[in-house]
């Protein structure tokens, strides 16, 4: 019967832990540029024409001259309660000229808003969107058909 004695191991180091450094391990996502892939600017006037369908006579018969509405511009059609827009050559849009505020109708177009004078609101002659209050809704869009140099309403 006899003492073993057993040296006291440091457990520190009975494991090794190997630290493989990972520096170095380059990102190798291949980077090649496709030349000639890119096809923008390729829906310049895609719009056009749509709309079209009804072109009986009859109806509202508000028609008016697209060359009376400048474009980027557009025109108050009093009588028929619109004004009819040219955001951009050829696309014509029409909206109610009665403002969304408290209903006064809007009195001029101007730098590509439509303008109510009573209390100032600014209106986007593209969509009828507010561009400056007080009016907190747009302008109610109108449906138009452009046919033969003339816009008819409705
Ligand atoms: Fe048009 Fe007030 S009614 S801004």
């Amino acid at each position: 019967m006899s003492d073993q004695h057993r040296p006291a191991v440091p457990a520190a180091l009975t494991r090794r832990r190997t630290l493989t450094g990972a520096a170095g391990l380059g990102v190798a996502l291949p980077l090649l540029a496709a030349c000639g892939s890119d096809d923008s600017g390729s829906d310049a006037g895609a719009d056009a024409g749509s709309g079209a369908g009804d072109s009986g006579t009859g109806g509202s018969g508000s028609a008016i001259a697209t060359s009376d509405i400048p474009v980027g511009g557009g025109e108050i059609i009093a009588d028929a309660g619109v004004v009819v827009t040219q955001p951009t050559e050829g696309e014509f849009k029409a909206f109610s000229a009665t403002c969304t505020h408290t209903g006064c109708q809007v009195g001029s177009v101007s730098d590509g808003k439509i303008i109510c004078p009573c209390h100032g609101s600014q209106f986007s002659i593209t969509d009828g969107s507010v561009l400056q209050g007080p009016a907190s809704s747009p302008l109610a869009e109108q449906t138009v058909t452009v046919a033969g140099g003339e816009i008819t309403l409705g």
